[in-house]
């Protein structure tokens, strides 16, 4: 196991009805003067949000309101936030939504302190001072809610790209399962999708004998395998939701990821994706995980045999473990595929005509330089050919 530090302290606040403690948790982590910032009108429609500011006004404090955010989440809105907060003198954003709201509100919450441009953070400057931020999440996917990161798209040339740094952690995150009832299925899918892919990237490790995080990472996915199609069947089924809730967050604020190497190549190649035709992230994730597996297949065969056996449930071939560990990559996409998500390029309206493009982007755009993957070193070719899989 690799040396690490790992310090993680989000207060979580789990369960039925605790969006109405949300000012109680503003006050508590120094909260007077709240952004609260939304997505594209959900938590308008659900009474979410009336509910939220119900519970800042019962603690006293005064806020003022920033929505809009889009899945993708885009530079221009968090410029805007900036300066909200500027002139405000707001102390304490609130993002109330998905992770694209999440992720806004990490990149304000980072550029209001900030006397450069907040994009220096998503050109690998740390972040490592913000405004403190909590959550109420409504949708279990990114992670967002428990992790150092944000991921933003410039629209300056679409790049999208991810910041980070222990200042991005939420002082609080509030889960309801309960407000994810009103997702569409394709979002809850694409949800899974997400929280599979942010246990894979940690999988696909170079580093050896890390048995805890493995068996932390198997447990969490076959969570996810039991509870995704329980919820995709009963949309309303509370414990389902909570369940995956939970694990959503587990994958992802980093617990099962330390003192290992990590890959994040499914995650890059993606992100070209969801920049270039603005697809749901889970949905990218969908068509190019089977493809990456399958490209990098050979560079530690037994690794995903492993998995295939302990997850998937395959049979060792021990004279062939290239056999099972191809086995295990057909079963996730059969499990994917059954719960709605595409298969490849053309059900995500990708088109072959942009794949050098998205390559050159994910190897070389915005101060790249050259390479992608944390497991397996690929270059711009590697990344094409990836990208061919998906036809
Ligand atoms: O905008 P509204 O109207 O709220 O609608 C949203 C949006 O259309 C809707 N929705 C969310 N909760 C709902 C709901 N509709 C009905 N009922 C509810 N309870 O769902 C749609 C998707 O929302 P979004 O916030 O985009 O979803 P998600 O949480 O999947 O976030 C995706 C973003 O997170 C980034 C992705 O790249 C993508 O930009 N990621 C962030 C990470 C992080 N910060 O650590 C890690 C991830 O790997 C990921 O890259
Ligand atoms: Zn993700």
């Amino acid at each position: 196991m690799d040396n690490f530090t790992f310090y993680a302290p989000t207060y979580f606040v789990f369960g039925k009805a605790t969006e109405n403690e949300t000012g109680k948790y503003v006050k508590r982590f120094g909260g007077s003067k709240v952004l609260i910032h939304y997505g594209g009108g959900s938590v308008v429609r659900t009474g979410l949000l009336d509910r939220v500011k119900k519970s800042l006004e019962a603690e006293n404090l005064g806020y003022v309101e920033l929505g809009g955010v889009r899945p993708n989440p885009r530079s221009g809105l968090v410029y805007e936030g900036i300066r909200l907060c500027r002139k405000e003198k707001v102390d304490f954003i609130l993002a109330v939504g998905g992770g694209s709201t999440i992720d806004s509100a990490k990149a304000i919450a980072a550029g209001v302190p900030y006397d450069g441009d907040f994009w220096d953070y998503y050109q690998g400057r740390v972040v490592e001072e913000a405004l403190p931020l909590g959550t109420v999440i409504t949708i279990s996917a990114a992670g967002s809610e428990g992790s150092a990161d944000s991921v933003i798209t410039k629209e300056e040339g679409m790049y999208k790209r991810g910041a980070t740094g222990e200042a991005l952690r939420p002082k609080f995150t509030i889960m309801n399962p309960a407000l994810t009832q009103t997702l569409p299925p394709y979002q809850t899918a694409c949800g899974i999708t997400d929280i599979l892919a942010h246990l894979y990237e940690r999988y696909l490790t170079n580093t050896k004998d890390v048995e805890c995080t493995d068996r932390m990472i198997e447990g969490l996915m076959l969570t996810m395998l039991h509870e995704g199609p329980r919820v995709m069947e009963n949309p309303d089924n509370y414990e389902a939701r909570a369940n995956i809730m939970w694990a959503g967050m587990m994958a992802h604020n980093n617990s099962c990821g330390v003192g290992r190497s990590q890959d994040w190549t499914s995650h890059d190649i993606e992100h070209e994706l969801s920049a270039m035709y603005d697809c749901a992230h889970g949905a990218g994730l969908a068509v190019v995980m089977p493809a990456v597996f399958t490209y990098n297949l050979k560079h530690d065969v037994l690794r995903l045999a492993q998995l295939a056996v302990r997850v998937w449930g395959c049979q060792m071939d021990f004279g062939n473990p290239e056999r099972t560990a191809k086995e295990g990559i057909e079963a996730l996409r059969r499990f994917l595929i059954s719960i709605g998500m595409p298969k490849n390029f053309g059900e995500l309206g990708a088109q072959e005509k942009d794949i050098e493009k998205m390559a050159h982007s994910c190897c070389y755009g915005d101060g790249r330089t050259g390479t992608t993957g944390g497991y397996v070193s690929l270059n711009q070719q590697d990344v094409e050919n990836i990208y061919r899989l998906m036809l």
